[in-house]
């Protein structure tokens, strides 16, 4: 299993779709054979057109608000000394979070493909909402499933997501939450797909979703790229990414144009959600171990039982709450191109109190995880070690539960 250099991983795939040989793929029913395949034909046709791009990089800039700002965390890094903590503040993107990106580029799709009803998945609500403003923004009419646990833990997501027009599904399968969403968003797109397009929330589904969304939010990495040489020049010798992973679409983002770099040059570090400390369940199934399964249309490692049976998981983070994750991180754990850790519950809400304790910075509990990361490993390093995290959320949707585990306001 090899990584190519100057082919984008997600085009790093064979003709089945997989990456490596064994993950990804598209296990779908054969109902949705045609519309997979418009949709694979379309995405390949717009990637390469001139007006599709100058279009897309114009809302990016205007209506997203692209480049995010690339800041240095004097104070926090002072505060834990040796590596230098930066941040790439992708919470700046309309709506709080880089789900705003792949939520765009599946509303031009759709609109392109002369669709007027988008369905998406979410489980923190950002894609969801995001999905919510690009529908009324290009005129869609829009549906998004949500399981009924992540309903009532991201209210103000969902009050979002109402006030741009979109109707709400409950979903009370299952644990209620990310799996049993984009089950159900599936199962809906299966008897509608003539008339409707469906966006996936993240780089997971079969292989022509990952590929529209990793190649979405690839953009975070070209600004971040561009930035790093404006701020050092060059590309410093010692740099450490690290990124939250659910299924992955972040920090596919976040990393895609640094994955040719050497390894000892730019070290990518995903960090899963390890759920609560006192518990067995988690949903970190790169970093704790799990095997190769079949989710959602794709093989990737799944949590999962020894019949095969999905794993029930848990973790503070909704939108980290899911028991599989994209073929290209199961490519890059398997390449040892990047390292999978986990952070806790605990350990990301602690990451929260110093990050908004030193910074003027507000990450929501996904990107929590991956400053927990950062925390723990700075003092590892000297100053000539720049640590960037992908600040990928704002707190405001978790408003809630850290005013019950904090006991404060935000
Ligand atoms: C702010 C934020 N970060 C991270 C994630 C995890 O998803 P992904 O791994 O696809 O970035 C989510 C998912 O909802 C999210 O809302």
């Amino acid at each position: 299993m090899k990584l190519k250099k100057k082919i984008p991983l997600i085009d790093q795939h064979d003709k089945l779709g997989f990456w490596g040989g064994k993950f990804g793929g598209s296990y779908i029913p054969e109902t949705l054979k045609k519309p997979v395949d418009d949709l694979t034909k379309e995405f390949k046709k717009l990637r390469k057109n001139k007006k599709f791009l100058k279009k897309r990089d114009l809302y990016f800039k205007n209506y997203i608000g692209s480049p995010t700002r690339f800041i240095k965390l004097e104070n926090l890094s002072k505060h834990i000394g040796g590596a230098q903590i930066w941040a790439k503040v992708v919470s700046d993107a309309n709506g709080g979070a880089h789900k705003i990106y792949n939520a765009t580029v599946h509303a031009l799709i759709c609109k392109s493909m002369g669709k007027k009803y988008i369905v998406g998945d979410t489980g923190a609500g950002y894609a969801g909402k995001m999905l919510s403003m690009a529908a009324k923004k290009f005129g869609l009419k829009c549906k998004i499933f949500m399981g009924a646990k992540d309903i009532k833990r991201q209210k103000p997501n969902c009050d979002a997501m109402r006030k741009n027009g979109a109707e709400i599904v409950p979903v009370t399968t299952g644990s209620q939450t990310l799996v049993d969403a984009v089950s159900e968003c599936m199962r809906y797109w299966v008897s509608n797909c003539d008339t409707t397009h469906m966006c996936v929330g993240s780089t997971v589904g079969p292989n022509i979703f990952v590929k529209i969304c990793g190649w979405s939010t690839a953009q975070i990495s070209r600004e971040l790229k561009k930035q790093i040489k404006e701020q050092f020049k060059k590309i410093p010798k010692k740099i450490k990414l690290i990124n939250c992973v659910g299924g992955g679409s972040s920090a596919y983002g976040f990393w895609s144009e640094f994955i040719d770099y050497p390894k000892s040059q730019i070290e990518l570090i995903g960090v899963e959600a390890g759920g609560p400390k006192k518990s067995k369940l988690h949903a970190a199934p790169l970093s704790r171990g799990a095997k190769l399964g079949v989710l959602h249309g794709a093989a990737s490692y799944v949590c999962q039982n020894n019949e095969g049976q999905i794993n029930e998981t848990e973790s503070i983070s909704a939108g980290l709450d899911y028991p599989g994750v994209s073929p290209i991180h199961c490519f890059l754990k398997d390449t040892k191109r990047a390292r999978y850790t986990y952070a806790t519950d605990e350990d990301a809400l602690n990451a929260y109190k110093l990050v908004t304790k030193f910074e003027k910075l507000n990450p929501s509990l996904e990107p929590s995880h991956a400053f927990a990361e950062a925390i723990k490993i700075a003092p590892k390093f000297n100053k000539d070690t720049i640590i960037i995290v992908n600040s990928c959320g704002d707190a405001k949707k978790d408003r809630d539960i850290l005013r019950k585990r904090l006991g404060r306001k935000i």
